[in-house]
């Protein structure tokens, strides 16, 4: 099966991003993928909701959100009011993830969980069953641009095996120094969606960029 492509428009030009919003629009990507940062769960700051409204308006593919901020589950409202489809939260930022994973499906979204590399597959046991998709992070979150963490290729396939065991439906995407050489190594795995920033804003042809990762 053909990857879900997420581009993520960290990378995007930021003086031109509708310019960039209507390469996706254009493209083959599925998912438009939004990484929003508040300078305390990671060391840095992307942007918030008054420009978010800008991008919702003119992405006409849906939208796949990652929060890398503490007590994600106070911005529930303002997510969803963008139209996200997905809603991803880190393990690492919610002491009650159950209940934030229940709150996110309750108010219309799919709720996906995140692990930074240096939480284990397993700590997913117990929620496994209860979301729409887990995000690994293959990169310590903050940063685009940042070296593929080759352990990831592992987690994958623990995880592909963690949701084969436990009759889960959850999609796979990992995020982070994903390109054409680590893509199809993630697919061959059993990662179903790839999250990309400067391998396809930092390409020369950014819709073909997109159209290789989606031939994976
Ligand atoms: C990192 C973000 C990623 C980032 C990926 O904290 O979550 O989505 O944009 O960028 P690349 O693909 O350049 O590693
Ligand atoms: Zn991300």
């Amino acid at each position: 099966m053909k990857p879900i492509i997420s581009p993520s428009i960290l990378s995007a030009d930021f003086g031109h991003l509708a310019d960039d919003i209507e390469m996706l629009n254009r493209s083959e990507a599925d998912w438009v993928h939004i990484d929003i940062m508040d300078g305390v769960f990671v060391p840095n700051i992307s942007f918030g909701f008054p420009v978010l409204k800008y991008v919702a308006k003119l992405a006409r593919k849906p939208l796949d959100v990652h929060l890398m901020i503490v007590q994600p589950e106070k911005f529930i409202p303002e997510v969803k009011a963008l139209g996200a489809h997905v809603m991803n939260v880190h393990y690492e930022a919610c002491p009650h993830l159950h209940r934030v994973v229940q709150q996110i499906r309750e108010a219309g979204m799919q709720p996906a969980v995140t692990i930074n590399p240096a939480t284990p597959v397993c700590m997913l046991k117990d929620i496994i069953n209860d979301v729409y998709m887990v995000l690994l992070m293959s990169v310590n979150p903050g940063f685009g641009g940042q070296k593929f963490i080759e352990h990831s290729i592992e987690k994958v396939r623990e995880l592909r095996e963690l949701i084969t065991l436990s009759g889960s439906d959850a999609l796979i995407e990992v995020d982070g120094g994903v390109n054409l050489e680590t893509g199809a190594r993630l697919v061959a795995a059993g990662a179903d969606v790839l999250v990309a920033g400067s391998a396809v804003f930092a390409a020369p042809d950014q819709e073909e960029a997109i159209r290789s990762l989606k031939r994976l």
